[in-house]
């Protein structure tokens, strides 16, 4: 007994006196885990602290850096004071190209602890200068090779007579490619190189394959297709956009245990075919694969290449190559079907239940020649007919041609599809959708029949992205369009941010993505995928500032300049400072930023913008029988100056945190001229707005349009607005992500929660009733009698709606970081209880380590309980009437030293305190 009380004396004297070990973990280089391939000259550092601890500060920190092969330190930080734990550059001599190097840190802490040393890391430069590309393009010079012509191979092999130790291949295309060496794929990534603006920005892949090669014989195999690089994007048959032939960019480097390197390179000495199995594929239009094409060992050495063409070589500028910076598309979830089913057509359907994107892979043994067809399609009509109408134009197609005899597992290669359901045809015997485990079934033959079963189940594609969010609460529903906001993120973001995955469209319309970029933050790790596709946006925009609509811009170089949609090229780089707290983005976009606001200022006299073509509130509420005006329609114009007025205020807040202050002065007095313009324009002296909308009072109160004595009423006039539309918004695209933020604001949670929880049309939770999976394009993109929206407008995937989930994770939930400490430096958690709602939770995977906030009603109690990551602090709001009526963990706050009561701010208690996990409960406010 004696015993057993001092064990539990020490125990909790060791966890007092933080005697625990601080420790780094999640080491991160350019928010990557061991990158190969970077381009930027001084990679940045981050790390997490360890244990999850009550007021846990870093004081100070030692980076080492080495080259990874000969442990040789190249860079040592020495020990810096401070807390910065994120996003911390390298400060060394120049890095080279090609080389790995590892990096290792150690920290103090603010209670007299040193870690030791983390364990090392990696990372991999790319190929830093256009000369240091010793290969070659390479083309084909087959007639086939056109834009609806069979994707290509290329070979060659080569012997590598010593040890090898290290090999690293560098690859780009003209195209798609999926690459393998001696008959093993290279990497695990889809649709690369990618989506750039290729003329300008194309970027090559960087991987390890020390584990594919052989000393001996080996070879490599190259497989190209269209891709978005030539087939048809937009419409009118817009093909060839960056070019007419595919090619192929290749370097292989091998270290040898001696010392001494090897470098393979695409130049003359490759063959090339066009008689591969890959005989079409199109974005838009799907694949054919006819595998009697098949070239056994086409890829491995000892291959007979003889009756090959000989490939050109191509003279092709190199200065546009870059290293590749976003996650590369992976396969994700598979899908089985929920449901294999004949339509009242008698067409053969799988159901899977979630509308996704990416393709099916079919398991099927049969004849030679035999033909399997798949369309693919989002929904079913009225009847339970498939629906394609609206795909459009877009094909969405895969045909396989059988080689028969054996078992073939197929799939496509360099197309994609947005779909819940496939129709099936040309498989005649029975379709399972559950793969078996060892993917070889016993299927043959019986009955004479050449297969009995076929396996066909779905895979998805996206970029491979962490997931860092979740939101969940009491109410179902809300759990459903949590769902459906995830996975409208999965199917769009699929290397670039695309509007819908499924039509002839798929393109980065900026609009959608500004939209919807602060709740991505939340879902998911965005930071890359946006830095990179921003750089895409700054090198479309026009020299005159222009922000294109769609990006990369396949539009043309006047598609662009429309209010709220070029507006991208400042609401992403700022959603994404506040999200990862980086200053790079700003700084790298700064120029994009400033240029648009120009172009702004620049289309205006006296301050008014109010020229040019405006997609306006896009969607916005519009009843088809509008005999008494009840669309809310919102002046272009108006909409037009109130982001004029927001872009500007962000590059202020940019040119802030970039410490320019000359742009903070001259940008700040045209924000006040901008906003003076508005005023004379748009607003009565009693405060009404020119256009009565939803969406013109939420923008207005949203950017600060009016001046602090006309808000209050704007605000009430919002919300009578809101119940003569019997609790429904009418808000389109650029209303619809700032409407409860707005109503939250002023005081109208009640309000905003009616709107959330309002589910009949328009509103977010009538899709969800009628059972969507995803975002709809449309409020009302299947009616309540299951009739269909207009076809040439109706995507079941399309994310802008979704841009409530921000709403969702910062004010319901109340997760949210300080302007000033962005990146949750300095944390904001601020719970709103409302709705009927018994609980709901939010966390985040932030730069610091997890962050989560759980509220709960429950005896008349307020229970919140927090987790605040180590080396950050929070200003914690708790809805209660007194400090006095809240407890942590059931003692009194005054009790509680590491928490500090910093005051009160309406309805709640302001409560100041460093990392760890805290259990508060306060009297719930009546
Ligand atoms: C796209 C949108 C886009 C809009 C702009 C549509 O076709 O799908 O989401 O923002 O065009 O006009």
């Amino acid at each position: 007994m004696k015993k057993n009380f001092f064990f539990l004396v020490t125990g909790v004297l060791i966890i007092h006196t933080g005697f625990s070990q601080l420790t780094v973990k999640n080491l991160r280089c350019e928010d990557r885990a061991n990158p190969v391939g970077l381009d930027i000259i001084r990679p940045r550092f981050s790390w997490q602290l360890q244990p999850d601890q009550r007021n846990l500060v870093q004081t100070a920190y030692e980076i080492q850096i080495g080259n990874k092969w000969d442990k040789r330190e190249i860079w040592n930080s020495g020990r810096q004071s401070g807390s910065e734990s994120v996003y911390v550059p390298y400060g060394g001599n120049a890095l080279q190209s090609a080389k790995s190097y590892y990096w290792q840190v150690r920290v103090w802490d603010n209670k007299g602890r040193v870690s030791g040393w983390s364990e090392k890391a990696f990372w991999q430069m790319g190929l830093l200068q256009p000369g240091d590309w010793k290969a070659s393009w390479i083309e084909s010079e087959s007639a086939a090779d056109s834009v609806n012509g069979p994707a290509l191979l290329f070979r060659k092999s080569f012997n590598s007579a010593k040890k090898i130790i290290s090999a690293t291949v560098f690859i780009t295309t003209h195209g798609m490619y999926e690459a393998f060496i001696n008959g093993k794929r290279i990497g695990d990534g889809f649709l690369t190189p990618g989506w750039t603006s290729y003329n300008k920005r194309l970027q090559y892949q960087v991987y390890d394959v020390t584990a594919l090669l052989d000393k001996g014989e080996n070879a490599i195999g190259v497989m190209t297709g269209s891709g978005w690089y030539r087939t048809a994007l937009a419409w009118n048959n817009n093909k060839n956009i960056y070019g007419k032939k595919m090619a192929l960019l290749l370097q292989l480097e091998i270290n040898y245990s001696d010392g001494s390197r090897q470098t393979i390179i695409s130049d003359g000495s490759w063959k090339t075919s066009d008689g591969g199995p890959v005989r079409f594929s199109e974005i838009y239009n799907g694949e054919t694969y006819d595998a009697r094409l098949e070239k056994p060992g086409w890829d491995s050495p000892g291959f007979d290449d003889k009756t090959w063409q000989n490939v050109v070589e191509k003279d092709y500028p190199k200065n546009n190559l870059i290293a590749t910076y976003n996650e590369p598309v992976r396969k994700h979830e598979t899908f089985n079907a929920v449901r294999i089913f004949k339509t009242p057509k008698g067409e053969q359907i799988i159901d899977f239940g979630q509308n996704l994107v990416g393709w099916e892979t079919i398991l099927v043994k049969g004849k030679s020649g035999d033909t399997i067809t798949v369309d693919h399609a989002e929904v079913l009509d009225k009847e339970g007919n498939f629906y394609t109408d609206n795909l459009r134009a877009a094909k969405s197609q895969n045909i396989y041609v059988l080689k028969g005899g054996e078992e073939e597992i197929l799939n496509p290669h360099f197309t994609f599809h947005g779909f819940r359901y496939v129709r099936v045809k040309g498989l005649n015997g029975q379709i399972r959708s559950v793969f078996p485990e060892n993917k070889s079934p016993t299927h043959n033959g019986r009955n004479g029949k050449p297969y009995d079963v076929a396996y066909l189940s779905a895979v998805t594609l996206y970029s491979d992205m962490e997931p860092t969010g979740q939101f969940t609460c009491s109410n179902p529903m809300l759990n459903q369009l949590q769902h459906n906001i995830q996975w409208g993120q999965k199917g769009n973001f699929l290397d670039v941010p695309t509007d819908c995955p499924q039509r002839d469209e798929r393109l980065g319309w900026t609009g959608d993505a500004q939209a919807f970029s602060r709740t991505a933050s939340y879902n998911m790790g965005v930071h890359n995928f946006f830095s990179k596709w921003l750089k895409d946006v700054a090198a479309d925009q026009s020299e005159d500032g222009r922000v294109p609509f769609v990006v990369p811009n396949v539009l043309g170089p006047m598609a662009g300049g429309s209010a709220g949609w070029s507006d991208v090229s400042t609401i992403i780089p700022w959603n994404m400072w506040l999200a990862y707290g980086d200053p790079k983005i700003l700084e790298d976009q700064y120029a994009s930023m400033k240029g648009w606001v120009n172009f702004m200022a620049g289309h205006s006299r006296d301050y008014l913008w109010n020229t040019g073509f405006h997609f306006g509130d896009w969607l916005f509420y519009r009843p088809a029988d509008d005999n008494d005006g009840r669309s809310a329609v919102t002046d272009k114009y108006l909409i037009a100056q109130c982001f004029f007025a927001h872009s500007t205020q962000l590059l202020i807040n940019a040119a802030r945190v970039l410490n320019k202050q000359e742009d903070v002065k001259q940008y700040t007095e045209l924000l006040s001229h901008v906003k003076e313009a508005f005023l004379k324009e748009y607003v009565t002296a009693s405060g009404r707005l020119v256009s009565g909308t939803q969406t013109a009072y939420v923008l207005a109160l949203q950017f600060d349009m009016l001046p602090e004595s006309l808000r209050a009423q704007a605000a009430e006039r919002l919300a009578i607005n809101i119940k003569d539309y019997s609790d429904h918004l009418t808000t389109g695209f650029l209303g619809t992500p700032y409407i409860c933020h707005v109503l939250s604001r002023f005081g109208y949670d009640s309000v905003a929660y009616t709107l959330l929880l309002q589910d009949s049309y328009p509103s977010w939770l009538y899709p969800v009733k009628m059972g969507a999976t995803t975002i709809w394009e449309r409020w009302d993109g299947q009616k309540p009698d299951s009739s269909f929206q207009t076809p040439s407008m109706n995507s079941f995937n399309h994310y802008a709606y979704g841009a409530i989930g921000d709403w969702m994770y910062r004010t319901i939930a109340g997760l949210d970081t300080y302007d000033e400490g962005a990146g949750y430096k300095k944390i904001k958690v601020q719970p709103h209880p409302g709705g009927g709602l018994g609980f709901a939770s939010a966390d985040l995977e932030t730069g610091y380590g997890k962050l989560s906030a759980h509220w709960e009603i429950a005896n008349d109690k307020f229970i919140l309980d927090v987790v605040i990551p180590p080396n950050t602090t929070a200003g914690i709001y708790i809805p209660a009437t007194s400090p006095e009526s809240i407890t942590e963990n059931s003692k009194p706050l005054p009790d509680q030293k590491e928490i500090v009561v910093s005051g009160r701010e309406g309805n709640y208690i302001v409560l100041q305190v460093g990392s760890g996990t805290y259990h508060f409960s306060a009297d719930k406010v009546k």
